[in-house]
């Protein structure tokens, strides 16, 4: 959930286009999401109110050894509650639960928790985080989601370790496809909501790496009616943010799909979006990657050096082609979610006839991942790496 930085807003823009799409998951009508009081948002039936004195007792008094990280909203801590009770339980037993508290002397606040509310009690699909429920009391306000025993794509990109080893081109892939997915969701006719905080921090990761996208604290319903843009203040992250929307302040849902194409970026590449520790022509990592990506021949020069060369590289140019559609400057070209799920899912049908995956392959996929952070030397000789580079060509 991060506001970093703000700026102001000047009123001239071309219009893009709105997006459109056919994604299954779309709910049965239009709902104003941003038309609801305080009362109507918190009274979503689907949200568990909790109890200040419960989600102490679920978090063992926000202990520091139950930390899972810190960012603008606040800490995030690891509990446990009963699965049909949702009251607290011993720690290791039930529910296993991420308790988010506002810091109230960060930069976000009641504003972005109660946006929050608002879509996640409303919306669903299986590449949103789940929001169990949250807690108003007094000046306290948290937030509770499931747990994502694999964190997020950033603690897998960036800080590799034993506990979080290299991904893998193919798991990369997946990530990417389902993390579209969720966008494509939200870009949908009858949802139409502007994520505009897409960022790998906020693709979250389950037990079989399924994406779970979170943080819609600074979401956006998109434009109604005659109108292409919404008119907003900036906010966002350095790095992901789209050229035309921090001059202008007119978001799309183009301004989400810049977004993707950035972190497609950072999934090729292993380096983040701002980077202070690289070379300085090398810290803006679009500005830097942008002419490796239209030469295939040195495209490999800005692949993760963790994958160790293993990935098809007709593959890594056509992804390559796509994040530079996703970042051109001229919101008009860029492609809707929906057409990056259509090519992410024909690269990875691609694949799949190539390398004959199947939903064991997938799963030996995982599991292979899994192993390999018991045991680093098996992430290079893990099998599924070797057909993908082989057989894929084009
Ligand atoms: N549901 C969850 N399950 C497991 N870990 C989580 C969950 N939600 C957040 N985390 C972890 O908590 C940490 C902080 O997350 P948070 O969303 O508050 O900030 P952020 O996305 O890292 O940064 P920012 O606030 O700038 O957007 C991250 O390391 C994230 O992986
Ligand atoms: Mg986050």
């Amino acid at each position: 959930m991060g506001s970093c930085w703000s700026a102001k807003v000047k009123d001239n823009v071309t219009p893009p286009h709105s997006s459109g799409s056919n994604n299954e998951n779309i709910i049965p009508a239009r709902i104003p999401l941003n038309l609801r009081s305080e009362g109507e948002i918190l009274q979503s039936s689907k949200l568990k109110r909790f109890a200040y004195s419960d989600l102490k007792i679920a978090t063992a008094n926000f202990r520091p050894d139950s930390l899972l990280g810190e960012g603008g909203f606040g800490c995030v801590f690891k509990g446990w509650i009963n699965e049909h009770t949702l009251a607290p339980t011993k720690p290791g037993t039930g529910l296993v639960i991420a308790v988010k508290r506002l810091n109230r002397e960060g930069f976000q606040g009641h504003h972005e928790w109660l946006t929050e509310i608002n879509y996640l009690g409303q919306l669903e699909h299986p590449n949103l985080v789940r929001l169990v429920g949250y807690c108003s009391e007094e000046e306290h306000r948290l937030l509770v989601y499931e747990f994502m025993p694999n964190r997020s794509l950033e603690n897998h990109l960036f800080k590799c370790s034993s506990r979080f080893r290299p991904l893998p081109w193919k798991l990369r892939m997946k990530i990417a496809l389902e993390a579209a997915k969720g966008l494509e969701f939200l870009h949908s006719q009858k949802v139409v909501v502007i994520f505009r905080d897409f960022k790998s921090s906020n693709i979250l990761l389950d037990s079989d790496f399924s994406v779970k996208l979170s943080d819609f604290g600074l979401a956006k319903d998109g434009p109604i009616g005659e109108k292409s843009y919404v008119s907003t203040r900036v906010l966002g992250t350095h790095g992901y943010a789209a050229p035309e929307y921090m001059a202008t302040g007119h978001l799309t849902t183009r301004s989400d799909v810049y977004s993707f194409g950035v972190v497609l970026l950072e999934i090729m590449s292993g380096r983040r979006a701002l980077d202070q520790k690289q070379p300085s022509e090398e810290q803006d990592l679009v500005h830097w990657a942008t002419p490796y990506m239209r030469n295939k021949r040195r495209l490999f020069r800005i692949m993760d050096s963790q994958i160790q060369g293993q990935y098809p590289s007709s593959g890594a140019q056509r992804v390559a082609k796509l994040a530079l559609q996703c970042l051109c400057v001229d919101p008009r070209f860029r492609p809707t979610m929906s057409e990056v799920v259509a090519e992410l899912e024909q690269l990875q049908r691609y694949h799949a006839t190539a390398t004959s995956t199947t939903t064991r392959a997938k799963h030996e996929l995982v599991e292979s991942y899994n192993s390999s952070r018991a045991n680093p030397e098996a992430v290079a000789a893990a099998a599924f790496h070797r057909p993908c580079v082989a057989s894929v060509h084009g």
